[in-house]
This record gives structure tokens, C-alpha cells and sequence, in this order.
């Protein structure tokens, strides 16, 4: 089903109009992380908002369903400002923080609590939730019964039982595995086509073009620094849609492509820092292994790239997918070793230096570029520097890093700062302690 054609008449669900929205950094400066957003939704479709991790797009979301306010600019639902959480628009997460001690059932009947509905309302809608998600059964479960799959499914239940006009989803299926995530999105679509689930329009955040590509009827492209649409891209394939499919790569390719184009207008003319510019302590890290960072680097230094390579060309050339080697890209992107942009990467002289080198020196450029260019590694560093005892425990990190993402992503990220700082031997990890520590004490 394609829902554009049917919908494009129709009075838009939600419009965000000119939004803004900065932070205060801890040393008093303007973070300005979305300018002047734009864009709608209209009943009957899934759009899909692409962007790169600390883009803004949950920042974006966040606004959209009233739990915090804009700096300026409005987001209109229903043709009425939403001001404070807004009733008929639901979000899913990364990962739910489900009550351990509730079962499925009174997890989901959570999601119900502030609409003040008669009691067996509350559980019969529950009920039709669970059976909806595909949870028919597990309702006296207790969330350390369940698999993450299941787990993400009770997630979605919730979001659903209240029947919300607008769901939105916050990379939903980026902290399952693979197959999970195939089922979870088959299983989405599947109800959605249907006409089954109690929901009008979807608005959906992802860094996954395939899935995207997959799942919605546009694509709304976003830039980083600040977080703006840049461009969009409608999906005119009929479900379901097969990845194979010549068409449907030719869209993840352009998809592609318009993600890593140059910045348009002013931006282009701008200082080359921008490009690289502004990740914070709170920025969630990809894995990405050393050693691909290193066999990147070196593929694209060697002929026939000899320091500049098409992205899906040496995806193919290295077997890999593209949507991987974007990551590593990215990596290497955010340690200025090399540049991505208009589905090129280009290494840097420093990126070309460290192919140059052998490997006690590569290690000393990685740990520069570590210290440098990624705030939660010179963080880390400073920390353990300035103890006595030169250690400090992970939960300390975790901490801090849970005001600013899920607890998976700050898994995650924690798991990349430990395997690069181990690789650069700017700090070491045990893992069985789950403590930092240095190697040499400055
Ligand atoms: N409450 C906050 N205070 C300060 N900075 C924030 C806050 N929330 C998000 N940020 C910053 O805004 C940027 C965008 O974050 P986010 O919206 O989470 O991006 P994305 O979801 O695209 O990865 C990041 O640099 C992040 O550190
Ligand atoms: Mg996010």
C-alpha cells in the first residue's frame, strides 16, 4: 500500500513550523542543535527522518510530543500548538525502561494511566494491544523473562494502547539484533497495510537507510549542526518491498548520496570545521573496531583509490555493506581522518599520514585524534588523571551518559571509547571490575 497518493489532499496532522532549539553548554555557550525545522505529516503516512547520530532528531521528537519546548518556532497538531505532553501522539524508544517488578500486562496498562479510563477499559484495551504486538500470552511475564525483541514489542504496545493519533519512533529496532529486527518491522508493516493498527501517521527516526527505504513513504533528510530537513525523497515502491530489487537499491544509493552531499547554501562557503564540528560527551558512539578503522584507511590509501574513494564502489570492492562502511566512514569522520561527503570519502593528511606509518605510530596518532576529537575520551582521560588512584568504575561514565541517551546507546558507546582508548593504550578497561585505569600515569 502506498499511502501518498490518497493523502496528499488532506489537512496535514502535525506541522513544525521554524523550529529552533539550543542549549546552554556547561561553559555558558549557545548550542544550537535544530534551526528552523520544518515539516508535516499528513494522516495515512510513515515518513522517515534520517540523520546522523547527534543530528537532533530525538531532540526533534522530544518537541514534537510536548515534553520539551522549543527555543522558537511552533508544532502544530491538529491545528492547535502542542504545549506539554500531547495527548494522541505516542512515542517508541530505543529501548523501553519497562518496570521490572510489572508484568506485560501492568506495563502496558501504564501507558493508559493518565487518560483516567474505567478500570476494564483499561485492561481490555491492554489485552488488545498485546495480542496486536504479538504478545498474546505473555501477559504475567516479568520483563526478565522476555527476550529484547519482546521486550521492544511490549514497548510498542504501550505506545499503542492509547490509540495515538501520531506514534513516533525513536530508532526502534537499532538495539536488536538483526533477525529481531527484521521480524519487529515485518510484523509493524504487516498490521500498518492491514489497516490494523489504531494509529493515523508515523514519524520515524532512524540512521538505517535500508530500513527507512524499507518502511516509509518519504524520506526527510536531515543535516547536522545545525539539525535541519534538507531534502526529501519520496518512496514510490509498492509493499512488500524486496531489498534486492534494482529500484530499491537506486534508493538507497540516492538516499545515500543526499546524506553525505556538501552543505547547501551558506554552509558550503563556511570554515571546514563546521563539517566536523560539534560532537559533545553526549554523542552516541557506534562500534566500530579499530581494525576496521585501520582497514578502511588503508583501503582507500592504496591504488586504484590512492586516498579518495566512491563509498558504494569500495563498499562492493571490500564486501561489505554500504550502511556498515558508512559507520566506519563516520568513525574516521568524526577522528578527522577522513572526510565523507557526496557518497566520497576522502582521507585527510592525517588519515594518509597513519596509512603511512607503522603501528607504534599509528597508535600515538589515533590516541591524538582520540584525545582531541572526541570529548568523552579526553573526559575519561582527565578523570583518571587527576585521581590518585588513577582509576575510576564504569558506572560512573554510565551515569553521566544516561542524561543524554538510552541505556543501550550508552552501552554502546561506552563498549567503542573502551575498545579504541584499549587500541590507542590511552586508558585500559577490566573487564571483570568494570573499571578504568591508566597504563601510564602522566
Ligand atoms: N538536554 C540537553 N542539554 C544539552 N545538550 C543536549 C540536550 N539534549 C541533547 N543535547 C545535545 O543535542 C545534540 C543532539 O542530540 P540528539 O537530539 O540526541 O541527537 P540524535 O538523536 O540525532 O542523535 C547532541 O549534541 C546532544 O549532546
Ligand atoms: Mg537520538
Amino acid at each position: 500500500m502506498n499511502a501518498n497518493a490518497l493523502t496528499l489532499n488532506l489537512a496535514p496532522l502535525l506541522a513544525v513550523q521554524g523550529v529552533c532549539k539550543s542549549f546552554r553548554k556547561p561553559d555558558g555557550d549557545e548550542l544550537v542543535v535544530l534551526e528552523n525545522v520544518n515539516l508535516t505529516l499528513r494522516p495515512g503516512e510513515i515518513v522517515g527522518l534520517l540523520g546522523r547520530s547527534g543530528s537532533g532528531k530525538s531532540t526533534l521528537l522530544r518537541l514534537i510530543a510536548g515534553l520539551d519546548a522549543p527555543t522558537r518556532g511552533v508544532v502544530d497538531y491538529q491545528g492547535a500548538p502542542v504545549a506539554g505532553p500531547a495527548r494522541g501522539i505516542a512515542m517508541v524508544f530505543q529501548s523501553f525502561a519497562l518496570f521490572p517488578w510489572l508484568t506485560v500486562l501492568e506495563n502496558v496498562q501504564l501507558g493508559l494511566e493518565a487518560l483516567r479510563l474505567p478500570e476494564a477499559e483499561i485492561r481490555k484495551r491492554s489485552l488488545q494491544a498485546i495480542d496486536l504486538i504479538g504478545l498474546d500470552g505473555f501477559e504475567s511475564a516479568y520483563p526478565r523473562e522476555l527476550s529484547g525483541g519482546m521486550r521492544q514489542r511490549v514497548g510498542f504496545a504501550r505506545a499503542l494502547v492509547v490509540h495515538p493519533s501520531i506514534l513516533l519512533m525513536d530508532e526502534p529496532f537499532s538495539a536488536l539484533d538483526i533477525l529481531t529486527a527484521e521480524t519487529l518491522r515485518s510484523d509493524f508493516l504487516d498490521l500498518w497495510g492491514e489497516g490494523q493498527l489504531p494509529i493515523r501517521s508515523v514519524l520515524l527516526v532512524t540512521h538505517n537507510i535500508e530500513e527507512a527505504v524499507q518502511m516509509c513513504d518519504r524520506l526527510l533528510i536531515f543535516s547536522t549542526h545545525p539539525g535541519r530537513v534538507v531534502s526529501e525523497i519520496p518512496i514510490d515502491l509498492s509493499h512488500p518491498r524486496s531489498p534486492p530489487d534494482p529500484r530499491f537499491r537506486a534508493l538507497v544509493e540516492r538516499v545515500y548520496v543526499e546524506m553525505t552531499a556538501k552543505p547547501r547554501g551558506e554552509a558550503r562557503t563556511g570554515p571546514k570545521s563546521e563539517r566536523f564540528a560539534g560532537t559533545g560527551i553526549g554523542t552516541t558512539l557506534i562500534h566500530v573496531s579499530s581494525n576496521l578503522l585501520q582497514g578502511l584507511i588503508e583501503a582507500v590509501s592504496e591504488p586504484p583509490y590512492n586516498g579518495k574513494a566512491d563509498l558504494p564502489v569500495i563498499a562492493e570492492d571490500l564486501h561489505m555493506e554500504l550502511d556498515d562502511l558508512f559507520r566506519v566512514g563516520e568513525a574516521l569522520q568524526m577522528l578527522r581522518f577522513a572526510e565523507v561527503e557526496g557518497g566520497d570519502i576522502r582521507l585527510t593528511e592525517a588519515g594518509l599520514a597513519f596509512a603511512r606509518s607503522e603501528s607504534d605510530e599509528r597508535k600515538h596518532l589515533f590516541a591524538r585524534h582520540l584525545l582531541t576529537y572526541v570529548p568523552l575520551a579526553a573526559h575519561i582521560r582527565r578523570i583518571l588523571d587527576e585521581r590518585s588512584s588513577h582509576t575510576a568504575p564504569k558506572s560512573r561514565f554510565f551515569d553521566e551518559l544516561e542524561d543524554y541517551m538510552a541505556e543501550e546507546a550508552a552501552e554502546q558507546t561506552l563498549r567503542t571509547i573502551i575498545s579504541w582508548g584499549r587500541y590507542a593504550e590511552t586508558f585500559a578497561y577490566d573487564d571483570q571490575r568494570q573499571v578504568f585505569s591508566l597504563e601510564n600515569p602522566a
